[in-house]
């Protein structure tokens, strides 16, 4: 079942039950900011704190970070992770797949608002298929008359049980570029987080798995060849009005992206698809 539903400050969303699964998506930012498996823990992590209003940016779920991720390249007064995750998208059709997979398909087009803060006509659709497994499939469509250059990140949040419990397997043997530093590195071992880590991970083969005490998450993706892994530590989250000072303990992200040094050119009419693909095992004795 797929309905219809509001916050109280008329905030829209869509709420999705299947025989497997419970979702929610806010029309906002295409943003899924619930997903569960039906007796299981979310699957996604959502701050307690966090804003569900016009305008302002949901904390959790799977921010979708574009036409460019993190800071604008040349204007910093431009929104951090671009437009796509604060504008209102359009639902463009819904699908019961079978009785265990649901299909949501949202779009956003240039608008004058659009073309205020990036000078080009694009379309955007985001297909989220929830089921067993979730996949957000993000196509980019240059529908102008020059080429464009966009970055792109599903920013996804995952729900640990405890930070100090996790570790993040397939990134070994990869070049990264260290935000908290600002130095390139390379990733020895798997990656266990105890201080701020905020790093652009370049040329990842998928699937990267995020091993907590009582489950296993696979991230795979395509179109994709790079990873961002986030964690703010616990005094970016005492600053931050929408995260609660210990939220960093139980959340991790792992973003499949086109990070910059993996920014995708668009001819005029060229399109691309960005896809993660997102399941879980238990591992409870
Ligand atoms: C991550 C970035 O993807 O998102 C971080 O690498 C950033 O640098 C984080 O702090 C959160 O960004 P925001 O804009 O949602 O606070």
């Amino acid at each position: 079942m797929i309905e219809y539903k509001h916050f109280d400050n008329d905030f829209r969303y869509l709420e999705i039950s299947n025989a497997s699964v419970r979702a929610k998506i806010a029309l906002q930012g295409a943003h899924l900011f619930h997903y569960e498996h039906v007796g299981e823990d979310p699957l996604l992590w959502l701050s307690e704190s966090s804003f569900f209003e016009t305008g302002k940016v949901i904390r959790g779920g799977v921010p979708v970070c574009w036409p460019w991720f993190g800071k604008h390249p040349t204007n910093s007064e431009l929104p951090q992770h671009g437009f796509a995750r604060s504008s209102v998208w359009e639902l463009l059709g819904t699908k019961e797949i079978d009785e265990h997979t649901s299909e949501v398909i949202l779009r956003l087009h240039h608008s004058s608002g659009s073309l205020q803060l990036w000078p080009y006509k694009f379309e955007l659709l985001l297909t989220i298929t929830i089921g067993q497994t979730l996949s957000l499939a993000l196509t980019s469509k240059n529908c102008d008359t020059q080429a464009f250059e966009i970055t792109a990140a599903l920013h996804s949040y995952f729900a640990i049980g405890n930070i100090g419990n996790v570790h993040v397997e397939g990134l070994a043997g990869k070049s990264y570029f260290d935000k908290v530093t600002e130095q390139e590195n390379t990733q020895h071992g798997n990656v266990s987080i105890s201080n701020e880590v905020d790093r652009i991970y370049l040329k990842v083969d998928y699937p990267v798995s995020l091993h907590d005490k009582t489950r296993t998450i696979h991230i795979n993706a395509l179109g994709s060849s790079s990873t961002i892994v986030w964690n703010p530590w616990k005094e970016n989250c005492v600053s931050m009005a929408d995260m609660e000072d210990d939220a960093y303990k139980t959340m991790l992200c792992i973003e499949a992206a086109n990070a910059p040094g993996d920014a995708l050119q668009l001819a005029p009419g060229e399109e691309h698809t960005l896809t993660t693909i997102i399941s879980s095992k238990s591992t409870r004795p």
